[in-house]
């Protein structure tokens, strides 16, 4: 008997969904997905009404996914216009710095003058409908006002993390083909400096799209400036007109690329769509959440990642919601940050990642007592398996023992959530990412393909389609097709897998593809192995994931170097530091270990398997090792690894 957690009665007696209304409604919904997904439509102000629902058929030879498409809107009307003038004095943003002490309240009236101003100035450097625009923001104000500017004018926003390198950034710009660069001269982050306008300056230099780069003032910093080129923010805005005309945007009108990692090494740009994913991030958010008016919601996710585009900014936004906004870390100046923040604003509503979850829970429940977290209702998890440890300690230590935890799974490529306990219908099962949502039908697949019915373990796949999801990657339509709809024909395939228990419970059991979680941020191992391979004291990589007891997983690279090349401890430190410029600090190896060979079979192929295993400290059941060209190499490794521990 696992381990059950049933919805408090007097939760459930005030959610938006009980659980007769999911035993209900989530079978009506799977049966006729037009009418639900029709019904929920209402939910957004549309420019003119859409006939059809849906289009839509996961047929590798020829794809389709349409939604609403002949309908008309713009997502910035929906997001800021439709609250006023009713909240025009109410917070939209309630801001921490990362110092403590440096904080700021935008309102929804001083959102939308910014939010106008900003889209004028845009259009005056030339942005239209269709263009590019690309945003490197630390977590500002200015970042929830710029994607929505972009899409006021109907362009299309491409955030990226600001942790992300020069180059990161600028492959990012190359792909888009971005016209204009948003950014600030510096950011904060637990109590560091991070150059960014230094940073925009080297990727832009070789990137001829880029028109302008209009600058956002954080710090009191001087930055290099190039005249004709970079535009200070404020000064823009200033001198902007405060109204800007709304683009009517047709439903399938790209909305944003995102770009994540995948197994080989380019990382893709996903596009998603107006319409559809308005829809589904906007009425998914308020359900899962069970967001009621007057309810203060956080959500700590950076602004580059897909977290913080459906949950903490188009989810909010779209229900008027009042949301709190943070910068910093949750270590820094103590480990007591996030949970001052939530006292401070009287959070209801908080949204997180496991591995935080994971290094706060390290220090103990001191600092966690010394704060009044009782206003909390609803606790979010995302990103990665919670181990059920770390969920008891969210449940019992931040909650209370009094909240639901909702175990939020889905991707940057489905663009809201697919699985989750909805808080006051299913019991929690810590470490189960619940039930499905609305709409959604689940499929457990076995390697050949085979649906399999009740409880089991496979590949975790999807069945018909959903508005959320998105509808490319970037210039590269048949990678999206090969990826996503080929390996299981009728299906979308998620590149996880899965097991369900005897209650319909899902369990994600993590990637089976060549891709690594770290801390909750996805690295595709291929990308990982460039970054290594290009030092140039290295001839050949191979990167795993193994076990880590905070970040989930930790990046473990196999290094062969050239010929004669000493390995020492300064070119482990040189090997990491590149790959942190290369990529960004997340993506850093935590263990380098020298293998002067790498197992391969006859055809020269890694044998990725055994190297995972060696690197989870799993020294048997190697499977069969006939194929591998040189038996010796894998003893090797071995011992490298015993002697390294
Ligand atoms: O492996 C799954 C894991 O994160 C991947 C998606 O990463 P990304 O596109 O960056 O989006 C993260 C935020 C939505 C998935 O393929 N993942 C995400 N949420 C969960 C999860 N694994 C287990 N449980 C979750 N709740």
């Amino acid at each position: 008997m696992s381990e059950l957690y049933p919805v408090p009665a007097d939760f459930a007696a005030r959610a938006h969904v009980d659980a007769a209304a999911y035993d209900r409604l989530y079978p009506a919904s799977v049966a006729d997905p037009q009418a639900y997904w029709r019904e929920q439509a209402a939910f957004l102000d549309w420019m003119r009404p859409f006939t059809q629902v849906s289009d839509t058929r996961f047929d590798p030879e020829d794809l389709r996914i349409r939604w609403f498409a002949d309908g008309t809107l713009n997502a910035s009307v929906n997001c800021v216009d439709r609250h006023l003038p009713a909240k025009a004095d109410i917070p939209a943003i309630l801001w921490e710095g990362d110092r403590p002490g440096d904080s700021r309240t935008v309102t929804w009236g001083e959102l939308s003058d910014k939010v106008n101003r900003l889209a004028n100035v845009l259009s005056g450097l030339g942005i239209a409908k269709g263009d590019v625009v690309t945003i490197y923001l630390p977590v500002i104000p200015e970042a929830f006002i710029a994607m929505m500017a972009c899409v006021r004018i109907g362009a299309v926003h491409s955030v990226v993390f600001s942790g992300f390198s020069a180059e990161s950034l600028a492959s990012r710009i190359e792909d888009a083909g971005a016209k204009l660069l948003i950014t600030a001269d510096e950011g904060y982050r637990g109590g560091r400096t991070v150059p960014l306008k230094r940073n925009a300056d080297e990727a832009v230099a070789g990137q001829p799209s880029i028109r302008h780069v209009v600058v956002v003032r954080r710090s009191d910093g001087a930055v290099p400036f190039t005249p004709g080129r970079d535009v200070w923010y404020h000064e823009a805005l200033a001198a902007a007109a405060p109204w800007c005309e709304p683009v009517e945007m047709g439903a399938e009108d790209p909305l944003f690329i995102l770009y994540t990692s995948g197994s080989t090494g380019k990382p893709k740009g996903l596009v998603h769509t107006t319409g559809g994913y308005l829809v589904h991030a906007g009425t998914s958010w308020r359900t899962i959440f069970d967001w009621h008016e007057g309810d203060i919601f956080w959500c700590t996710a950076d602004v580059g990642w897909v977290t913080a585009h459906s949950y903490k900014i188009y989810g909010p936004l779209l229900n008027g919601a009042t949301s709190v906004m943070f910068e910093g870390v949750p270590s820094w100046p103590d480990s007591s940050r996030w949970w001052s923040i939530i006292e401070r604003h009287r959070v209801n509503i908080f949204y997180t990642a496991p591995t935080a979850l994971r290094s706060l829970m390290r220090e103990g429940d001191g600092p966690v007592r010394r704060h009044d977290l009782s206003t909390l209702r609803v606790l979010g998890s995302v990103g990665e398996p919670i181990n059920p440890e770390a969920w008891r300690w969210y449940h019992t230590v931040i909650g209370g023992g009094r909240c639901p935890i909702v175990d939020t799974y889905w991707q940057t490529e489905t663009g809201a959530v697919l699985l989750t306990p909805i808080p006051g219908a299913v019991a929690n099962k810590p470490g189960r990412a619940g039930k499905p949502y609305f709409g959604i039908t689940p499929r457990v697949v076995d390697a050949q393909g085979g649906v399999i019915d009740g409880p089991g373990e496979g590949n975790m796949c999807f069945e018909g389609s959903w508005p959320g999801q998105a509808r490319t990657i970037l210039g590269d339509h048949d990678r999206f097709i090969s990826t996503y709809f080929a390996p299981f024909p009728g299906l979308f395939f998620t590149g996880d897998g899965v097991l369900r228990d005897e209650d319909g419970y899902y369990c994600i059991t993590g990637r089976v593809d060549d891709v690594i979680n770290v801390s909750g941020h996805r690295l595709g191992t291929v990308e990982l192995e460039s970054a290594i391979s290009s030092h140039p004291a290295v001839a050949e990589s191979a990167v795993v994931g193994y076990p880590h007891e905070v970040k989930g997983q930790g990046v473990f690279a196999y290094v062969t170097l050239k010929d004669g090349i000493p390995a020492t401890e300064d070119l482990r430190r040189e090997i990491k530091d590149s790959v942190r410029a290369r990529i960004g600090a997340i993506a850093s190896p935590d263990i380098i270990q020298w293998a002067p060979a790498l197992p391969k079979n006859r055809a020269g192929k890694i044998l990725r398997r055994i190297l995972t295993k060696v690197a989870a400290d799993d020294f048997q059941n190697f499977g069969d090792t006939s194929t591998l060209a040189d038996p010796g190499v894998v003893d090797d490794i071995v011992q490298r690894r015993k002697a390294d521990k």
